[in-house]
């Protein structure tokens, strides 16, 4: 009887080593605690069963028992703290691949006008012309009069103007173009003056690829003693050298604006035509003397381009209405 006891002793042991090997996560080797050492397991069956042994057998088999319990426990300890660390290294196969490449966040761009602007006036700065910003709701009297745009001017066609209200003394509209600005910057300083003014401006039209009811301009002026045509020439060649390069050609023409004389249209070559940009000429004396300026002592030039369009040459952009229709498909490509 003891030497079964014993044999079945050592059979518990190996079976308990075998299967405590196979355990491999926390929970399994918690089930073989259960199975071995816990209080209804085998081990405690078998202690609580050697009292109805002969009393001969109880000593020897008590004592065995007593010793597999110490060293499954000791098994046991090893096994639990083997596991919780190799756990911790693997990784679990939902945690997320430290090789990828980190994921970029969604950052948003400068809107394609806004960095045609910034290279514009980024060439005029160069030059010496400062910028300045004014009122997009703006006054009849700088949108108009004091451009030498008298009340029965074609330009004052109700069918141009963004009206915000006309009922008050000082009408006050939407600004049409960016030259009122001439007339704020030279009734606030002496000459000499260089500036550049960009911004947004507003006309009541109907829309195609190439007009939009709104839409920015940058203006530009220089008053000085003794400027001439030769210098607004020699600016804009500079400038359009700077934005098209050197090989581009560009063509002065007479034109028509009622606060120069003499006015010029500007255009460039584009694949074999001429595309206008911009406006420019000799400031008229009467916008000059307006302002208080003496202009039998000063002389100036000034410029209004629409910096849309020279995108859309630059960029072969084929509708003017990409600029302000917000899609992303368009935005993103700059
Ligand atoms: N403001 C004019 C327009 O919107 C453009 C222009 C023409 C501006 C000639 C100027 C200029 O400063 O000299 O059509």
């Amino acid at each position: 009887m003891a030497e079964n006891a014993t044999a079945s002793t050592q059979e518990l042991e190996r079976a308990a080593l075998d299967s405590l090997a196979a355990a491999k996560s926390e929970s399994q080797l918690e089930e073989w605690r259960v199975a071995y050492l816990g209080r209804r397991g085998e081990l405690s069956t078998r202690l609580r069963s050697v009292g109805s042994l002969p009393p001969e057998d109880r000593r020897e088999a008590g004592a065995s028992l007593n010793r597999l319990k110490i060293s499954l426990t000791a098994a046991f300890d090893q096994a639990v703290s083997d596991t919780s660390k190799s756990e911790r290294q693997t990784v679990p196969s939902d945690a997320f691949d430290i090789t990828l490449p980190g994921r970029r966040g969604n950052l948003g761009g400068l809107h394609p006008s806004e960095m045609m602007m910034r290279e514009i006036l980024g060439v005029f700065n160069d030059m010496g012309f400062q910028t300045v910003e004014g009122p997009i709701v703006e006054l009849e009297i700088y949108n108009f009069d004091m451009l030498n745009i008298p009340a029965d001017h074609p330009a004052r066609d109700l069918q141009d103007t963004l009206w915000v209200d006309r009922s008050s003394k000082d009408k006050i509209l939407l600004r049409t173009q960016t030259s009122p600005m001439q007339i704020r910057t030279m009734e606030k300083q002496k000459p000499p003056v260089r500036i550049v003014s960009p911004g947004l401006c507003f006309r009541h039209e109907a829309t195609d690829a190439t007009h939009e009811w709104q839409f920015h301009q940058i203006e530009g002026l220089a008053v000085d003693e003794g400027i001439t045509m030769s210098d607004l020439k020699g600016t804009l060649y500079e400038f359009a050298r700077r934005i098209f390069g050197t090989q581009r050609k560009i063509r002065f023409r007479c034109d028509y604006f009622p606060f120069v004389e003499p006015g010029v249209d500007v255009s460039v070559d584009w694949n074999g035509r001429w595309v206008e940009i911009m406006g420019a000429g000799m400031v008229h004396p009467k916008v000059l003397e307006g302002v208080g300026y003496d202009s039998s002592k000063y002389t100036g030039f000034a410029f209004g381009m629409g910096p849309e369009r020279i995108a859309m040459l630059k960029y072969d952009i084929e509708d003017i209405r990409h600029f302000f229709s917000n899609d992303l498909r368009f935005l993103s490509q700059f």
